[in-house]
């Protein structure tokens, strides 16, 4: 019996680790390990050994059954191929897999979606423009010459021979009539970039949305039109609106357009204490507009007797901070996933 144990131990080992495949190791477990295998037999042989011996055989069959089982678990994992496993590659499809986070889209990019849809509806096509333009487009142009003051708060970043980083998206407004005739209404998306010291509420590379709408008969009202029904659409039915008198090279008249403060809603005060939103003014400054310039007119060659128009140019960093409750800009750029997951 002994002899038996000893010499199916060896048959078993070399068998198992001679085998090449998963049906191999299965067919040698079925013969070896199975219910009416090898080691069962000798197990029921185990009734006929005289008693003295018993304990000894009994374990030396254990032992037995045990090195066996280690030699089909390591020609298993040899082969790979424990029996669920895909059999053409020895990939275990049973594994539990790596789950992947789902991400969403940047605060920055919903807001500009959101503008463009809006605006998209109201009949205007998007237009783009180089982030680097020459001086030409970002300024003389858009009637900056180079002596006027104005031009001091968005002398930006040069690079050479004229050419510099667009400060304004309303550069757009000159690539596009210079190609294409009236009537037009169109918006710009875009980054700009200005001189401007970082803090709380200036970047000096930020998002701006251009749109201008050119025919021979637009008016101040239009304009007026236009963006009420945006504000309404981006900050709720109730949002009210206010033009202040402003000046803009390149629109005649200009104005500041603010918005009734969306958190105190236009009363400055949140129960007694004063609003910080809108600093208790009641109202929050979302962008600049007017109607175009009949200088601008002239350097695209429009006859500035026969065509009018109106632009606007508007902070979409600003508009996302409002609706999103964002009090600093800094935020956005920082791909902080604790400050984005929550948008
Ligand atoms: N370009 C102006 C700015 O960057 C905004 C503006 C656009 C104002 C169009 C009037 C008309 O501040």
């Amino acid at each position: 019996m002994e002899e038996k144990i000893k010499a199916l131990r060896e048959e078993a080992i070399s068998e198992f680790s001679a085998a090449v495949s998963a049906e191999d190791v299965e067919r040698l477990r079925i013969k070896y390990l199975g219910r009416k295998g090898l080691i069962s037999g000798l197990f029921a042989g185990l009734a006929g050994v005289a008693p003295e011996e018993k304990p000894k055989i009994g374990n030396l069959l254990n032992e037995l059954k045990t090195a066996v089982s280690e030699a089909l678990k390591g020609a298993a994992a040899r082969i790979g191929s424990i029996s669920v496993s895909s059999k053409a590659e020895g990939l275990d499809i049973t594994m539990p897999g790596i789950k992947r986070p789902l991400g969403h889209k940047h605060p920055l990019t919903q807001v500009f979606e959101r503008i463009n849809e809006i605006f998209l509806n109201l009949g205007f096509k998007i237009a783009d423009g180089p982030e680097i333009e020459t001086s030409y487009y970002n300024f003389e142009a858009l009637n900056i010459p180079l002596e006027h003051p104005s031009r001091d708060t968005f002398d930006t970043f040069y690079i050479k021979d004229k050419h510099l980083l667009r400060s304004q998206t309303s550069t757009v407004q000159i690539r596009v009539m210079e190609k294409e005739k009236p009537p037009l209404q169109v918006i710009a998306p875009g980054k700009v970039y200005r001189p401007d010291a970082t803090d709380a509420s200036h970047s000096f590379m930020f998002h701006q949305v251009e749109g201008f709408m050119v025919n021979e008969d637009i008016r101040f009202s239009d304009l007026k039109g236009i963006l009420s029904l945006f504000a309404k659409q981006m900050f709720g039915e109730d949002t009210k609106m206010r033009f202040r008198p402003h000046f803009f090279p390149f629109t005649e008249p200009s104005a500041e357009i603010d918005i009734s403060c969306i958190i105190c809603k236009g009363r400055g005060l949140l129960t007694t204490k004063r609003c910080s939103v809108c600093g208790g003014k009641g109202w929050l400054e979302i962008l600049g507009a007017g109607m175009i310039h009949p200088k601008v007119f002239e350097s695209v060659g429009y006859d500035p007797a026969k065509w009018r128009g109106f632009a606007f140019g508007m902070g979409v960093e600003r508009i996302a901070m409002l609706k999103f409750g964002i009090d600093d800009i800094r935020l956005f750029y920082e791909n902080d996933l604790r400050f984005l997951k929550q948008f």
